[in-house]
């Protein structure tokens, strides 16, 4: 009877000490502030960009996927800023038509939405940046994915320059090195880079985007030697010489149902990694390591909600910074 007592409060003791650690005080306040932000000025903020998102996603599976590229590509580039939301004009080519965010990225219209549905209720409070950190993470929490604490209060940056995505975008052909410099830049480690690789687990691309792998490359018939031989056909067929460019092909090809799971890793681990930079994970031996650790689907929610929540934070605008857009595709 004692023992059973002992034993139901170890959890209990586990989580005060992890409570402990991973919260020194001072930044415990600071964060629970921030988590709080719209409690007061907009209580209805964090559920109606949930309903927005649930419906999106309902209607368009794909969407889930969008709305995470979408904040990360937002996050990579200034810091979460709503960046990637601004449009092109005369006097300026914005972030989302520069090279790896034009033709590719989407998901603009949820977000114009979730905006709208705020704006209507509490006008002039709550940030696109904050919208789109939001939303994201409800697309993921809704097809079982993990889910990460959201703090609020971010402010829209004004600029936005299509130049600036080449040098902070991971590329489809970086190789490990180029990636781990990108992440390093943003001060993510390697093991936080592999983790959000992860997200391939959902997703797609484009047959364009691997034709170079499959016919234009150094192993037997062009196919490039690091993938996978019986993969190599699947996508040869899915994807012909030259046709078919703009097909889509799902970024993990035993995902049939946007199921947010480890198959990303252990694709990886049989050499089916879509793009070259997925395959340049598994291209050393720490690499190896880094994705052997992540199958655990337990490690990789644990691990993938922890770097989201590291990212959404990283080099942020708090007041009075920046601003709150009105419009999620122009400065005010
Ligand atoms: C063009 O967009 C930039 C930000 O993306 C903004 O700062 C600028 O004011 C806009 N120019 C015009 C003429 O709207
Ligand atoms: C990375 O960390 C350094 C040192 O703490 C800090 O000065 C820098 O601003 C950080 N960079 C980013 C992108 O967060
Ligand atoms: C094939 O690859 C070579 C070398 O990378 C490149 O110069 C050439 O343009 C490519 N051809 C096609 C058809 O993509
Ligand atoms: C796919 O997901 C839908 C909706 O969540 C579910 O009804 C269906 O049973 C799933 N199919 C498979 C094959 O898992
Ligand atoms: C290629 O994939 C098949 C399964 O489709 C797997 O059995 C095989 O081990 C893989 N080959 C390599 C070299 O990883």
């Amino acid at each position: 009877m004692e023992r059973t007592n002992r034993l139901s409060m170890m959890p209990i003791l586990i989580w005060t000490i992890c409570v402990w650690i991973f919260s020194p005080p001072g930044a415990e306040a600071q964060f629970d502030y921030r988590v709080k932000f719209y409690r007061e000025e907009c209580p209805q903020a964090r559920e109606l960009v949930k309903d927005v998102v649930l419906k999106a996603t309902a209607a368009d599976m794909g969407l889930s996927a969008a709305l995470l590229r979408l904040n990360f590509h937002d996050c990579f580039i200034r810091g979460c800023d709503g960046s990637v939301l601004l449009d092109s004009n005369f006097t300026n080519i914005a972030e989302k038509d520069g090279f790896g965010n034009m033709f590719s990225l989407r998901g603009y219209r949820v977000i114009d939405d979730a905006k709208a549905a705020v704006e209507a209720v509490c006008p002039n409070i709550v940030s696109c940046a904050d919208i789109l950190t939001l939303a994201a993470r409800d697309a993921i929490a809704s097809i079982g994915g993990p889910a990460w604490r959201v703090t609020s209060g971010r402010r829209d940056g004004v600029v936005s320059y299509a130049s600036e995505t080449i040098d902070n975008l991971p590329a489809h052909y970086s190789d490990f090195a180029d990636l781990t410099r990108l992440f390093a830049k943003k001060n993510f480690t390697a093991k936080e880079m592999v983790v959000l690789a992860g997200a391939h687990t959902i997703g797609r691309t484009k047959c364009g985007m691997i034709h170079g792998r499959l016919y234009n490359n150094s192993g037997p018939d062009g196919v490039d030697p690091t993938l996978n031989a019986t993969y190599a056909v699947e996508l040869k067929k899915q994807c012909p010489f030259r046709t078919n460019f703009f097909k889509h092909v799902p970024m993990d090809p035993t995902n049939h149902n946007n199921t947010f799971d480890t198959n990303y890793f252990k694709n990886l681990q049989h050499h089916k990694g879509l793009f070259k930079s997925d395959a340049a994970l598994v291209s050393n031996v720490k690499g190896r390591a880094l994705v052997a650790l992540q199958t655990s689907t337990r490690r990789f929610f644990l691990d993938f909600g922890a770097a989201m929540e590291k990212m959404i934070n990283t080099e942020i605008l708090i007041s009075p910074q920046g601003e709150i857009r009105t419009n999620c595709r122009h400065t005010n």
